[in-house]
């Protein structure tokens, strides 16, 4: 059984798929390993480690061919797939949705696509859940991203030249990034508040020492799926949500909006009016700049500057802290590779009726075969 794994071709993609550490926990499970020069790069991880580690090191088509697994981070082309070995498994996040001619061509490339980002949130695979190892880093680096955007300290200094109060730190949305976002706010000695709309985050934020701003009517108290995500809220409670959030965000320093509901663009919680009552030198940090921003005013990818009140849009935050993102997705890799090997064989046994495999395969024999995935042209 061969593993391999490429450098990421996209821009600004310091992570990486497979780790030093993965990479000798695979070997113990009976792989070979092949990892491309320089892979490791931007999370720091040297060549010379993965091969102490027990890695063969190549460039990417040697690497490829006759692999029967690629592990990466990113949807990779399928034009990098030459020489790979038929019905090879391709494991990542495949974000399909809007790139379902990419997932075609994956198809037609022959490999089995898993999609990490599907997993079911299930005590089983906790430990394969790249969406909560990477959106617990990504609400971290936000409020440090946000400290570094701050003119001002973030704790309550009391120094012999006097006292400098902390810093207000609301965090919306306090699903994983959230709950992390203001637990190292907290440590940094800010005060935080935060909010959302399921009525289970209400306990977590208190538990953490954030104080919880809602409007708690009865659509927030039935306001959760049974997979324990937010649901589209009415028109009417959005409106309720806004006028509560205006008034308390008025007041904000840092605001850090985490909010999001699957498979659908961020809701907009910050408009440009709420900014405008924000003091000059407030920062916003919009973790949901990638699906469409939670702010008005953020633009994907930028630092804007709207009357002296910095919105960072950042997009792949995870990636902008990509040793310890790179560490945690490895591992979810690597756990969810081993459910798929024959441990005394030492093969790829792959159980295509496994409820994980199930629900994560895109493609497999030349078709596309999840269920959510709606192939252009198709019937
Ligand atoms: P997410 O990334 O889909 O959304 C982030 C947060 O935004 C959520 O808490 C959501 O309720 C909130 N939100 C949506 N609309 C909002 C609005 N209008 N105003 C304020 N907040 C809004 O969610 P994430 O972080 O993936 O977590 C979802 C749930 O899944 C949480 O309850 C989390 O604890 C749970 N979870 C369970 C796991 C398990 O294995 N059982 C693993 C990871 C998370």
């Amino acid at each position: 059984m061969r593993v391999a794994v490429l450098k990421e071709r996209a821009a600004g993609e310091g992570r990486v798929a497979l780790s030093p550490e993965t990479t000798t926990k695979l070997i113990s499970l009976g792989a070979t390993v092949a990892v491309e020069q320089g892979a490791g790069f931007g999370a720091r991880f040297t060549d010379a480690e993965y091969e102490k580690a027990g890695a063969e090191l190549g460039d990417a088509t040697s690497v490829v061919a006759g692999a029967d697994v690629l592990l990466t981070v990113r949807r990779p082309d399928a034009g990098l797939l030459a020489g790979i070995a038929p019905g090879a498994l391709v494991i990542g996040t495949m974000d399909p949705y809007g790139n379902e001619g990419d997932i075609v061509a994956l198809a037609n490339a022959g490999v089995s696509t898993v999609a990490m980002e599907f997993m079911p949130r299930i005590t089983r695979a906790q430990v394969m859940d790249i969406l909560s190892s990477q959106a617990n880093l990504a609400g971290y680096q936000a409020v440090i991203d946000a400290a570094s955007e701050f003119d001002r300290a973030l704790p309550m200094m009391m120094t012999a030249a006097g006292t400098i109060r902390p810093a207000k730190v609301f965090v919306m949305g306090a699903g994983v990034a959230g709950l992390q976002a203001i637990a190292t706010a907290k440590r940094l000695g800010a005060m935080v508040s935060a909010n959302d709309v399921r009525p289970a985050a209400k306990e977590q934020v208190e538990s953490l020492g954030g104080k919880f701003i809602a409007v708690e009517d009865d659509e927030f108290r039935q306001a959760e799926t049974s997979g324990g995500y937010a649901k589209p809220m009415s028109a009417e409670y959005q409106a309720k949500q806004a006028a509560l959030t205006a008034q308390h965000i008025a007041k904000q320093d840092i605001v850090i909006t985490t909010a999001l509901i699957p498979g659908r663009k961020a809701p907009i919680l910050v408009s440009a009016a709420m900014v405008e009552t924000m003091a000059p030198g407030s920062v916003i940090v919009d973790l949901a700049a990638e699906r469409g921003g939670n702010c008005e005013l953020t633009r994907a990818g930028e630092v804007v500057d709207h009357n002296g009140v910095r919105i960072v849009g950042f997009t792949n935050v995870a990636g902008r802290i990509a040793t310890s993102a790179s560490q945690l997705y490895a591992r979810n890799l690597s756990a969810f590779v081993e459910t798929l090997i024959d441990k005394k064989a030492k093969t790829l046994a792959v159980n295509w009726d496994d409820e994980l495999v199930k629900a994560t395969l895109l493609t497999r024999n030349g078709h596309v075969v999840h269920p959510n995935i709606k192939v252009p042209g198709a019937a």
